[in-house]
């Protein structure tokens, strides 16, 4: 999969990109991703990727021209039609909350866009003709896109076929159902008296399973009876 990323602070996706999953998918050649700077792909002669809101108000808002530029130098194609050959996403607090389900969608696609706002926001033009859907982390404002990329773009890559090992896509197999995880415990058995349960040290493990799903299930009608 190749990701284009579409931003003004690049140097924020530096080290997501170089480490742990991201780092790993690109490695191993699952992930490629280009992160494109905004003021360098400016055809502002100042390389401004913003400008002061018609009307009046407070912020800076991000050019739809600057963003097209970018676009069309990099794929050499009309800028409004990209959104129908590949997932176009822009950022932003005013999109569709995002979950495992999305991650999985776009990880079935070749070639996936991100475009990332900025300041207090982006001209609506880019709404209208140059995004093709609009995705949001969650209910809170970021100052920008690249943080939200980031994690969706972590999100994706770890459904891509040869990122995870064994071990992780069996788990995530069997558990990215409707449930939420159940606890899990490592070393040392008795913290401060705090002990695991007796029935992950019991070796029995089909008693281990029915604890785990019974723990899942549970968890999830308390935090999140939604998902069931
Ligand atoms: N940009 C600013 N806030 C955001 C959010 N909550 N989700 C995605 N992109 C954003």
């Amino acid at each position: 999969m190749k990701a284009h990323v579409f931003c003004t602070l690049p140097d924020i996706l530096a080290s997501p990109l170089r480490c742990g999953t991201l780092g790993r998918a690109m490695d191993a050649g699952a992930l490629e991703v280009l992160v494109h700077d905004l003021h360098e792909l400016s055809p502002d002669p100042h390389h401004k990727a913003d400008d002061t809101p018609y009307g009046g108000g407070p912020g800076m808002v991000l050019r739809v021209d600057v963003l097209a530029h970018a676009m069309e130098s990099v794929f050499d194609a009309d800028a409004t039609v990209l959104k129908e050959r590949f997932p176009v996403v822009l950022l932003t607090p005013q999109g569709k909350r995002f979950d495992q389900s999305q991650a999985r969608e776009l990880a079935s696609h070749e070639t996936l866009v991100f475009l990332c706002g900025r300041y207090e926001g982006v001209d609506e033009r880019v709404r209208e003709h140059l995004a093709g859907r609009e995705v949001s982390l969650g209910d809170f404002v970021l100052a920008g896109g690249e943080i939200a990329a980031a994690a969706v773009l972590e999100a994706v890559a770890r459904l891509l076929p040869g990122v995870l090992g064994n071990d992780e896509s069996l788990l995530r197999e069997s558990f990215s159902g409707p449930m939420l995880e159940y606890p899990q415990y490592t070393r040392p058995a008795d913290w401060r008296g705090r002990r695991v349960p007796d029935v992950l040290v019991s070796g029995d493990h089909g008693r281990i399973r029915a604890w785990r799903e019974e723990q899942a299930r549970q968890r999830t009608l308390h935090r999140r009876p939604d998902l069931l």
